[in-house]
């Protein structure tokens, strides 16, 4: 990555349109934010979200790290996602543009998303859910899941989104972090011309989960489910006769509105908390000023519900903005490379935002795919999820972009709520690779150890030194590793856990993480996730797990592992370890590769030392400190086993 990098600056016409324009309209903004960040958001929030009743303060951060944002305020997320809407002309505006899997389509207004989202919270309440109780979702992508979580933000019901990628086991840890009485889910969706079933993983799950009274299963794919008398009702049955009336109820700007599960480093997901006021509010913000959000935009994010992307940005920030938002089923290649050019091309998306991962698959399948569609309705690409690598990032550029369109590099977090760094792209001239500069209102910075600022050019910690509302609140249940994971390196200040380095121009230049925390294919894993799950399986004694470069994934998953005595046929072993993670956390953390190994290179204290291996799967030899290693000879035959491999 070069600091030196060619800068695509945004054309005259694209900056004539745009909401923030120019250099000049960033630094405005950033300096408004900066010199007095209370006043500026309290605006913000004031001219984009509708509130029932307003604040007596601002930012309460008395209490830190617990911040509390529009406090006294009342609002309901869900009535600033449609009800508010239906009084203007977004009324009969499509909300929701549906392409299934397997070719069908639904275009649903605002009013009738409202009537869809009044009835399931009628159904909700029914079933005698209330404020403040949890209810998991475990959807495919279909419209039915944004129905489901704004159902329950229109009660005060806290959801909890479960990827239908996950499986059952890790389905049940968060149903049980979570205490949650409800579940939402599907007999199953669409994904590369199958039936991947939901409900199955659901049952088995739930045998274990004393708190779960009600699940409720959306018929997608109409082949069936088994049903448990008393505890499992089809959706179209109970909302048969239901009224379309549902008062939307203002609730506390602190209320929560989700917990979403996300790895750590360690053994147990976290729950991070987001509320309701701060977090809808910049999830607005960031729709006009990174998304140039125009109403006459026809806005694509190819992200999963299950992520916090899906969260922000296909349903909270585009919703509550009156965007026209696409959802797509299933995943690129199916019935060929071609689905995503063709999509765009069918519904003339304007907005289209991806990840890297995605990109870097799409490139390699030929230009001819997306060569055989007219992608002219594009005017702005976005990526999320990891660093981009500028050969992509020039490609999405001219290959999907034809040279004419910005391109957002987002970087943020799912503790973050709302995207963070990025250009405007009206404004900010891209690097490709570099996430450029933070959004006003967002104290971005790089430090040393002593959490001091570094010189530019040099490598360091990336913090962020002042609250701001989209902010997670705490872990779910647990406050002391809200402090510790995120408070305690710098106290006070908020850490990221990435490493990033901030070139002559300012531009932020994420390096990745300095945690035991992988990114694949956009997708935060857990190396200590993996571990526990490993040494789960019966011929396991010991784990280790490291990312290792890839190609199109950024990072893959490599397993080191020794095994109790016996004997084991190492092949067959392999590939049901491989099977076995896949079971135990979801097909999309199956690893890549397991090496078996004799001996883990361990310090004096008895920990696994994760850099070596590290080291050896990323440069094939050890360079780095060893004086604190158990056992030289260990590290010495890894790494000797990695050079007689190449
Ligand atoms: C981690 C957060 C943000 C939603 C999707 C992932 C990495 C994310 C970028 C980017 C470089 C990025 C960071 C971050 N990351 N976006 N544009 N450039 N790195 O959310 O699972 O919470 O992961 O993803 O390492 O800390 P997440």
């Amino acid at each position: 990555m070069s600091d030196h990098a060619v800068v695509y600056a945004p054309s005259a016409e694209f900056i004539a349109q745009a909401n923030v324009k120019g250099m000049e309209g960033y630094r405005e903004l950033y300096a408004a934010a900066d010199a007095d960040p209370e006043k500026f958001w309290s605006e913000f929030a004031a001219s984009s979200v509708d509130w029932a009743e307003p604040w007596t303060q601002v930012l309460d951060w008395s209490n830190p790290p617990f911040a509390k944002w529009f406090v006294g305020a009342k609002l309901n997320v869900a009535h600033n996602c449609l009800d508010r809407h239906l009084s203007t002309s977004r009324k009969d505006k499509i909300a929701i543009l549906f392409e299934g899997e397997p070719g069908d389509s639904r275009a649903i207004t605002y009013a009738e998303l409202h009537k869809l989202v009044s009835r399931f919270a009628n159904v909700l309440k029914g079933r005698g859910l209330k404020q403040g109780d949890r209810a998991i979702i475990y959807m495919p992508m279909i419209p039915e899941a944004a129905v489901a979580m704004l159902a329950c933000a229109r009660l005060g019901i806290i959801h909890s989104v479960v990827f239908g990628g996950f499986s059952a086991e890790a389905l049940k840890t968060r149903i049980q972090d979570l205490g949650a009485q409800l579940v939402i889910t599907a007999d199953g969706g669409w994904r590369r011309a199958k039936e991947v079933k939901l409900k199955p993983a659901v049952d088995e799950a739930v045998l274990d989960c004393p708190t779960i009274q009600n699940v409720i299963v959306y018929q997608r794919t109409n082949s069936g489910a088994a049903m448990t008398e008393g505890r499992d009702h089809w959706w179209h049955e109970l909302e048969a006769g239901v009224s379309d009336d549902c008062p939307a109820e203002p609730f506390d700007s602190e209320t929560p509105l989700y917990v979403l599960y996300t790895s750590g480093t360690t053994g147990k997901p976290k729950g991070i908390l987001h509320t309701s006021g701060g977090y809808l509010t910049q999830a607005m913000a960031s729709m006009k000023w990174v998304f140039d959000l125009k109403e006459s935009d026809i806005y694509w994010c190819s992200a999963d519900i299950g992520w916090v992307t899906g969260h922000s940005y296909v349903v909270y920030g585009p919703l509550a903005s009156g965007a026209t938002v696409l959802m797509y089923e299933g995943t690129p290649d199916t019935p060929t490379f071609a689905r995503w050019w063709q999509v765009i091309e069918k519904y003339k998306v304007t907005i289209f935002y991806t990840s890297p991962t995605a990109i870097r698959a799409l490139i390699r399948q030929g230009d001819q795919f997306p060569n055989a569609h007219d992608l002219s309705s594009l005017r702005l690409l976005g990526s999320v999820g990891e660093p981009i690598n500028p050969a992509a990032w020039e490609w999405y550029y001219k290959t999907i972009g034809k040279s004419k369109c910005p391109i957002v590099d987002t970087w943020w977090q799912t503790e973050t709520g709302t995207i963070m760094i990025s250009p405007l792209p009206g404004a900010v001239p891209a690097k490709p690779g570099s996430g450029t500069l933070p959004l006003p209102g967002v104290q971005a910075e790089v430090v040393d150890l002593k959490g001091h600022p570094v010189e530019r050019g040099k490598e360091g910690y990336l913090i962020i030194r002042k609250p701001w509302p989209s902010m997670l609140r705490t872990l779910w249940g647990d406050p002391e590793r809200f402090k510790e994971a995120y408070w305690s390196k710098f106290p006070g200040i908020y850490f990221t856990g990435d490493a990033a380095r901030q070139d002559e121009d300012g531009y932020f230049w994420v390096l990745g993480r300095v945690d035991d925390v992988m990114n694949v294919s956009g997708h935060r894993l857990s190396t200590m996730e993996i571990e526990s799950a490993l040494v789960r399986h019966p011929a396991v004694a010991e784990a280790a797990v490291v990312g290792k470069p890839h190609e199109i994934t950024g990072q893959a998953v490599c397993c080191f592992v020794t095994l109790k005595k016996g004997d084991h046929d190492v092949d067959a072993l392999g590939k049901e370890l491989r099977q076995w993670v896949a079971h135990e956390i979801g097909a999309f953390a199956r690893p890549e590769e397991i090496r078996f190994t004799e001996a883990m290179p361990k310090t004096r204290s008895g920990k696994i030392m994760r850099r070596l291996l590290r080291e050896i799967v990323t440069s094939h030899t050890v360079a780095g400190d060893v004086t604190t290693l158990e056992d030289m000879n260990v590290i010495t035959s890894l790494a000797a086993a990695q050079q007689d491999e190449d």
